[in-house]
Parts: structure tokens; C-alpha cells; sequence
């Protein structure tokens, strides 16, 4: 079984668990004997069940279980074997003697073992990971009023006339819980406000602002900022100078297939945006002109490593271009490879509505026969799904022998299927970067990540070709030799291909970057819980427990050489996606990577995942570090990577752009 599976089955246990508790409570009060002591018995099976799915998570990782393991099992054994001692016997005993009361007291016991399992679960889905002393602690007072608060209800209905049938059993328990019930009640209040305004303080006083990963602190000394990290004024050896101007503004598009859209948000009132073509050495300068998009537009050149001042990460490296506002963005085009803009201002809105486009670097000198050589962005408008520019299956003609590059790019916020059929192809980049000796590949399906880029090349064959997405035979790329007929995608049956594993893919080579030396080592553990982000209580795409931007920044210096392990406890796909440097794949789930050297951008951490990946820090300032499930990042799952001595443009230091 996988860690998701185990995650799933923990979790419905748990609630049976909860359920069969509650259920043998409330059977008991009702004086169902029978029931009650079959739901006992099931509630003690769910419990015991608990305690293997926990210990297996643990082998999976702490992060899986540290909540459950210091709170949710602890109070549900403890409630649990105390509620089996109290009842089991009386239960057992009642039945025998034909006898269908018991004593509040034990009624209560038994919804004291459901309160425990509902809290387990509650800290569960509502904290997560990392539980907090303050927040167990408001969690075991909640549990306390809780239960008393049931002895009460219970022994007050119990002193109804006529409502003790039973009166040896029920008058000794009553009498003691009588006594006892207002004061017990009282301090269990009690102790839950005091728990719960320290807990709250405690919070808020203990937040660390930065997270140094176990390396050095902060050197105090003069910090300058990110707006003064600008890029070169000139080309490279060889190069020219690459100009856009680029207008954002809405407008209806009318797309290559003919649909329209409304309502759109746009560069230069087209989607995708103007493409950006440059070569190796050459300087990018782009002037973002901004006409009527309220919320601010930026540009993020995703995955490309740019001067941090250039980077388009609104409240960090600047502020977003406000309507009548222009922003000149320049670097040099020193990657090659495919890559992507997009704005980074409400960019869950912003680049769902177009506000995105493509960013291609050839090498130079350019190899002699390019071929075709097509770059397909993926996008979701509103339900139309758009290949480039057009929302049907494109048809491209190419003669045998001709070779193909397909530059896919996935611009949506989930991961996109990918398979070519009728080709044997390699993978020949991803995230823009070349992997070392691809091997060739058949029949298989290919997941692109949120945010990524696979590059597909083949030499077109004498039949034809087809670029199958998510399984879709009305969408994709279809090539065919001159004369031939256009493949027909339906029957492909690209479902039961097997997944390519790229950690398993290509041939190791050796790299400059030893994650031995590692100075620091940060974990991100992703998960749901409630969190403030921006300053207001959610229910949040947690990172540790916690959403922006109250997650601390992480520290860091230039040269050091960084770990991120990347832990996914939640059950969503988390895209994770760091702005400035690629990250080298070390693990996954402790499986080596093991084929080409595997740089990526934008990874994607599927539920029950853990990631294991390296970096250098080598291009100073302040770095978003997010999910690229972009509402996911705007519902907390973000945080800025922040070089000593740099600051972000608006850490009330005022520089002009
Ligand atoms: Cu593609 Cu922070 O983004
Ligand atoms: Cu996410």
C-alpha cells in the first residue's frame, strides 16, 4: 500500500472510530444494550486499528503522524481503555441479568471516548503539522468541558422523574456527579479559556520571522535591496538586444480555432501573450505597460534565473504595475531552453484569465536543421481547453525524417497527461534544462507538473503522429507526413500506457553541486489546516502549520548549498516551485534518483510524497517559494528564501523602480 492509501485508511478509521464511540454512547443512553455493547466492541477494533496505521505513517515519516502520536492516540487510548474498564463489564453484566440502564457515569465514559477520537481528528484536519503544546493543550481542555459538560446533560436528564428506572445503579451515580458536576464544569471552563488565550499569546509571541534552516543566523550589517539586483544594460558576446513591449490589458479573444473569449485578461490583448524568442547572449528587455488591469499586473519569468530586482514577485522584488504604470524589465538570455511569463499579481486570477505567454531560448550558434519545432502551452479557460492558441486538435504536416521538437509548457494549476502516440521519442528537457542521454521511449504517459516543461523531440516518421492531453482525442497536436492521413486519436488507448518515472529516466552524469555540503536544510511540510493568511484566520494550504505570509522566511547565504525535504500530508497534489535557482532531484520517498541529473523548477509532491532536493544559492535576493497550484499559494502555501543582508522592496526601505 502506498502512504496515500494508508493516509486514507488512517483517516476513515479514525472517523469510525469517533462514530463507534459516540454510537455506543448514545445506544447505552437509549438503553440498547445489545447495540451498545457491539458498537464497544467496535469502537475498541477501529481504536486498536489506529495504532497499526499510525505506526506504519511513522516508518512513512514523523510528519505523518507527530500530532497523532502525541495527542490523537494518547487520548483516545487513554479514554478508550478507561471507558472498556468502566462499561465493558456492566455491559456484559447488564445483558446477563436482562437489566437495560447503566449509570450516567459510564454513559458519559463512553461519549468521553468519542470526544477524545472527534479531538484527534480534529487536530488532525484543523493543525496538522507541526502540533504546538499551546494548541494540545486547548485541544485536552475542549476534550475536558466537553465531557463534563455530557455528565451534566446526562445526569441532569437522569433527574427527571421517572427517568431512573434503575434506581440501585442509577441513585449512586447520581449522587457523587451531583455533587461534583458544577464545580468540575467550572474548572474544566476554565482551564479552556486560560489554555486557549495563552495558547492564542503564546502563538503570536513565539513566531520566529525566519527559519535558518540549522545554518547561521542573520549578520547584522548594511542590507540593500532587491531593486538594486537589476539586470545587464547590454547583450552578451554575440548577442542583440531582444525588445517587447508588452500592454496588459482586458479584452475579448478571439482564439485561432474560432471560440471567443470574454472577458479575458491579456499582454497585448492576445492569448497566450506575445512570444518571446531570443538567443543565447542576447538581452530580453520587455516594457510591461499596464491599461486597465486594477489588481496590478507584473511579469515572473518563470524558471528563468533572473536578477532578483527583474524576477516580477509584487511586494518583494517590486510593486505591482498599477493601471497607467510601466515597469522595463532586462536580463540576459543565458539559459537556453523552454520557458514562461506570467504575472505574479493575484496571479491565481490573473493568469487563469491570460495574463501569461512563452519564453524560448535557442543556443547559438542554432543548430543547422531546426525542423518543426512547436511550443504548445497548455491553458483552461473557463472550462475551453486551449493548445497554444487554438481549442481544437491542430494539424501540422511534416515530411518524414524532419526533426520534431514539441516545447509543452502546462500554464494551468493541475498537472496535465501527456502521450505520444505513433512516434518513438525522447524527453529531451525538462524545466527548460537538457537531460544527459535520454533514452527513447514508447507507449508511455508523461505528467506534467503545474508550472513545467517537457520538451518531446523525434524524428517525424512515415506515419502519423499524435500529441495526446489528459486523453482528450478533441485536443492536441496532430502530425502527419505530406499525403498521409491524419491519425485518428480516439482509439489510442494512452490510459493503460505505464507513467515515465523521470527520476529512473536518462543516464547519471556527474554534477558540480554536492548535496553533502549542504549548510542548511529546510522542511517544508505541506498540508490543510485553519491558518491566518494575510492576516485573516482560513481554512489554508498550510506550510508547517502555517500560511502567508506568516510563514517565516528562510535564511540563507550566497554559496551555501541548500536541502529542501518537501513533505506532502495532505491530499492534494502540491506543485512546488522556487523562484531564482533549479533544484537538483535527490529522493523521492527515499527511492534515489538515478537516471539523468534532474533540475527542475516547478516539482510536483503528490499526496503521501516526500521530495528530497538540493540547490545552490548563487543569484541573491528574495525569493518566492510556493505551490504553483496558484489558489493553493493564495490560500496560504507560499513563502519567500531570503539571502542574508537582502531586502524585500517593502520592508519600508525606498528605493524607485
Ligand atoms: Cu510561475 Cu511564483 O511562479
Ligand atoms: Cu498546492
Amino acid at each position: 500500500m502506498t502512504t496515500l492509501q494508508w493516509m486514507v485508511l488512517d483517516h476513515a478509521v479514525a472517523v469510525i472510530g469517533a462514530a463507534a464511540w459516540f454510537g455506543a454512547g448514545a445506544a447505552a443512553a437509549l438503553r440498547r444494550i445489545g447495540p451498545a455493547l457491539a458498537l464497544l466492541v467496535a469502537a475498541v477494533l477501529a481504536t486498536a486499528a489506529r495504532v497499526l496505521t499510525v505506526a506504519v505513517l511513522a516508518v512513512e515519516g514523523w510528519w505523518y503522524v507527530q500530532e497523532k502520536v502525541l495527542f490523537g492516540l494518547p487520548v483516545a487510548l487513554v479514554t478508550g481503555v478507561a471507558a472498556v474498564l468502566l462499561v465493558g463489564r456492566a455491559l456484559l453484566r447488564a445483558r446477563r441479568a436482562g437489566r437495560d440502564t447503566l449509570g450516567s457515569g459510564r454513559v458519559a465514559a463512553l461519549f468521553t471516548a468519542g470526544y477524545a477520537a472527534l479531538a484527534g481528528l480534529i487536530v488532525t484536519f484543523v493543525v496538522g503539522y507541526p502540533l504546538e503544546w499551546s494548541t494540545g493543550l486547548v485541544a485536552l481542555a475542549g476534550l475536558m468541558a466537553a465531557s463534563l459538560l455530557t455528565v451534566q446533560a446526562i445526569t441532569d436528564a437522569a433527574d427527571l422523574p421517572g427517568a431512573a428506572s434503575a434506581p440501585g445503579v442509577a441513585s449512586s451515580d447520581r449522587a457523587p456527579a451531583r455533587l461534583t458536576r458544577r464545580r468540575l464544569v467550572h474548572v474544566a471552563g476554565g482551564i479552556a479559556v486560560t489554555s486557549a488565550a495563552g495558547g492564542t499569546a503564546l502563538a503570536f509571541l513565539t513566531e520566529p520571522t525566519v527559519d535558518t534552516g540549522g545554518g547561521p543566523g542573520p549578520k547584522s550589517g548594511e542590507a540593500f535591496s532587491v531593486a538594486d539586483l537589476r539586470g545587464p544594460a547590454t547583450p552578451g558576446p554575440g548577442g542583440s538586444l531582444v525588445q517587447h513591449r508588452l500592454t496588459a490589458q482586458q479584452a475579448t479573444v478571439r482564439l485561432a480555432s474560432g471560440e471567443e473569449l470574454r472577458d479575458a485578461w491579456t499582454y497585448d490583448s492576445q492569448v497566450p501573450g506575445p512570444a518571446i524568442v531570443a538567443h543565447e547572449g542576447d538581452l530580453v528587455e520587455v516594457t510591461l505597460r499596464n491599461a486597465d488591469i486594477e489588481d496590478g499586473v507584473t511579469l515572473h519569468w518563470h524558471g528563468y534565473d533572473v536578477p532578483c530586482g527583474e524576477d516580477g514577485a509584487p511586494g518583494a522584488t517590486q510593486l505591482a504595475v498599477a493601471p497607467g504604470d510601466e515597469f522595463v524589465y532586462r536580463f540576459r538570455a543565458d539559459q537556453i531552453g523552454t520557458y514562461w511569463y506570467h504575472t505574479h499579481q493575484t496571479s491565481h486570477v490573473g493568469v487563469r484569465k491570460g495574463l501569461y505567454g512563452t519564453l524560448v531560448v535557442h543556443p547559438r550558434p542554432a543548430p543547422g536543421d531546426a525542423g518543426l519545432d512547436l511550443t504548445l502551452p497548455l491553458h483552461t479557460f473557463e472550462g475551453t481547453f486551449v493548445v497554444g492558441d487554438s481549442a481544437g486538435p491542430t494539424g501540422r504536416v511534416a515530411s518524414p525524417g524532419t526533426p520534431v521538437r514539441l516545447r509543452v509548457i502546462n500554464t494551468d494549476s493541475e498537472p496535465h497527461e501527456l502521450a505520444l502516440a505513433g512516434a518513438t521519442f525522447r524527453v529531451a528537457a525538462v524545466d527548460g534544462r537538457d537531460l544527459h542521454r535520454p533514452g527513447d521511449l514508447d507507449e508511455v504517459r508523461l505528467r506534467l507538473p503545474a508550472g513545467g516543461r517537457y520538451d518531446l523531440t523525434f524524428a517525424m516518421p512515415e506515419r502519423p503522429v499524435a500529441l495526446v492531453i489528459d486523453g482528450n482525442p478533441d485536443a492536441g497536436v496532430r502530425m502527419r507526413p505530406d499525403g498521409a492521413e491524419e491519425v485518428d486519436l480516439s482509439p489510442t488507448d494512452v490510459d493503460t500506457w505505464p507513467e515515465l518515472d523521470l527520476l529512473a529516466y536518462g543516464q547519471p552524469t556527474a554534477v558540480h553541486l554536492d548535496p553533502a555540503l549542504a549548510a542548511r536544510h529546510f522542511t517544508i511540510v505541506l498540508d490543510r489546516g485553519v491558518a491566518l493568511v494575510d492576516g485573516r484566520p482560513a481554512y489554508a494550504h498550510t506550510v508547517n502549520g502555517l500560511g502567508h505570509p506568516s510563514i517565516p522566511d528562510q535564511l540563507v547565504t550566497e554559496g551555501d548549498v541548500v536541502r529542501f525535504t518537501v513533505v506532502n500530508r495532505s491530499l492534494e497534489t502540491h506543485p512546488w516551485h522556487l523562484h531564482g535557482h533549479p533544484v537538483l532531484v535527490l529522493s523521492r520517498n527515499g527511492t534515489r534518483s538515478s537516471g539523468s541529473p534532474l533540475w527542475m523548477d516547478t516539482f510536483d509532491v503528490r499526496p503521501g510524497e516526500v521530495w528530497e532536493v538540493a540547490f545552490e544559492a548563487t543569484n541573491p535576493g528574495v525569493w518566492m517559494n510556493h505551490c504553483h497550484n496558484l489558489p493553493h499559494a493564495h490560500q496560504g502555501m507560499m513563502l519567500r528564501l531570503a539571502y542574508d543582508g537582502i531586502q524585500p522592496i517593502d520592508s519600508g526601505h525606498h528605493h524607485a523602480h
